[in-house]
């Protein structure tokens, strides 16, 4: 399974003038099969859309304002980090309890993270595949509010007058496809690196859905931006903007923050402790490459990688192999290697890696910020998520 999923992302993100010479006669026997695949794909979602459209099956409404975060592509688009920052701000800043809605799929990783992020919060976080269920019974238990009768902005930033344990709002994490529940803000994350593939649909290409779903979109945000040249931005967004125009485009990238012990989350360490140290960096998350760089980026003296694919769980031989390439490292350079890992692959195993005794095993955190980019700004973004709020009354 796992090799049939490499040998169809490859297809998937390799570009047609390049599929000759890359890919062998076994994996290029697999192409008419996935296009055939992928246009019956296409007539299903679409054929679905219409009927909600027409209204022919009638959409779910929350009493509470809908805030949707997806995706068009697989994997590795800050569709999480997004939903944390909207969450954050909401809460910590504006003062509303908001409600986070998510499936909770691959081992429930995401999950577990913002539910040791909002530790302690007002913030909400109700994990099931029947979503309107899941906030039928949060709502139940905790009540609700319209964010419009408090919402007023002070000064310069939007504060609430009163400040509730009721919720506020729900914030749909990977709600672009579920289209059963009606939203009042549509964002659309896309990934900088890897934006669409090779434009076709799952499972010839890596789209969910075509690129006119940006007309259902209200923003969308063009994640790991910092990561591409800007001509490489500029074509992404062209690309967006001869969809739908009107939409409004901002830029985003996940900062480390710090790094905490997998054996005791309670010790934290600043980014710095890896300066001049040997490092391997191991993950199973969608864009590798911008771990690594990141870590690059604080200076050790070297970085070895090992990557897996998304989702990947790490079994006994992993470590065993992760193992073999410490003690690999600390002969080679005669110190002891640190291993670093991100927080999904944390979350998704934690005590697995007990496993890897006696290495340091560091867990890198990160912040999604938004980026300045022409007239699209952190306050410019903040004021649209308000504005949805109010939009609903
Ligand atoms: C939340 O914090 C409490 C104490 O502060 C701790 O006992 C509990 O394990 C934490 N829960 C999670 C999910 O991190
Ligand atoms: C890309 O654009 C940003 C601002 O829009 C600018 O600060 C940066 O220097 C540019 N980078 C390059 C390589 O031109
Ligand atoms: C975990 O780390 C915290 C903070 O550094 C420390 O106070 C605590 O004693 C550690 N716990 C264990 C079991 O080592």
């Amino acid at each position: 399974m796992e090799k049939l999923r490499r040998i169809v992302n490859q297809i998937a993100y390799t570009p047609k003038s390049q599929l000759l010479s890359t890919l062998s006669p076994l994996h290029l026997s697999l192409i008419p099969l996935l296009f055939l695949s992928s246009s019956l794909y296409k007539f299903i979602i679409s054929f679905r859309h219409t009927l909600y459209h027409f209204g022919l099956i009638p959409k779910h409404r929350l009493p509470v304002p809908v805030i949707s975060v997806g995706n068009l592509t697989w994997g590795g688009n800050g569709k999480t980090p997004m939903v944390e920052f909207i969450a954050n701000w909401l809460a910590n800043d504006v003062g509303f309890s908001p409600l986070i809605l998510t499936r909770g799929y691959g081992g429930a990783d995401e999950a577990k993270m913002l539910q040791r992020h909002f530790n302690g919060t007002s913030v909400k976080i109700g994990v099931g595949a029947n979503r309107a269920a899941t906030a039928a019974s949060f709502l139940h238990r905790h009540g609700f509010i319209y964010p419009l009768d408090i919402a007023c902005f002070e000064g310069s930033v939007w504060k609430t007058r009163v400040v509730s344990d009721k919720i506020g709002v729900a914030i749909l994490d990977d709600g672009m496809q579920h289209i059963s529940m009606s939203r009042d803000l549509e964002i659309v994350m896309v990934n900088a690196l890897s934006p669409w593939g090779n434009h076709h649909l799952l499972p010839y290409g890596p789209l969910r859905e075509p690129l006119s779903s940006f007309n259902r979109a209200n923003a969308v945000v063009i994640h790991h931006a910092d990561m591409v040249p800007n001509d490489s931005l500029s074509v992404i967004e062209s690309k967006i903007l001869e969809v739908n125009q009107f939409l409004s485009i901002y830029l985003s990238a996940v900062t480390p923050s710090h790094f905490f012990e997998a054996r005791n989350a309670s010790c934290q360490l600043h980014l710095g402790f890896v300066f001049e140290k040997i490092v391997l960096c191991v993950s199973a998350i969608g864009s590798p490459n911008s771990f690594v760089q990141k870590i690059e980026k604080m200076g050790p003296l070297y970085v070895d990688r090992l990557d897996y694919s998304d989702h990947h769980q790490f079994q006994e031989e992993v470590i065993k192999m992760i193992k073999a390439r410490l003690e690999n490292l600390k002969n080679k350079f005669g110190s002891k290697p640190i291993m670093i890992v991100t927080e999904k692959d944390y979350d998704r195993d934690s005590k697995i890696l007990g496993g890897l005794d006696p290495f340091e095993v560091l867990v890198l955190c990160c912040k999604l910020q938004i980026l300045n980019h022409k007239s699209c700004s952190e306050d410019g973004f903040k004021k649209l998520l308000i504005q949805s709020l109010k939009a609903q009354c």
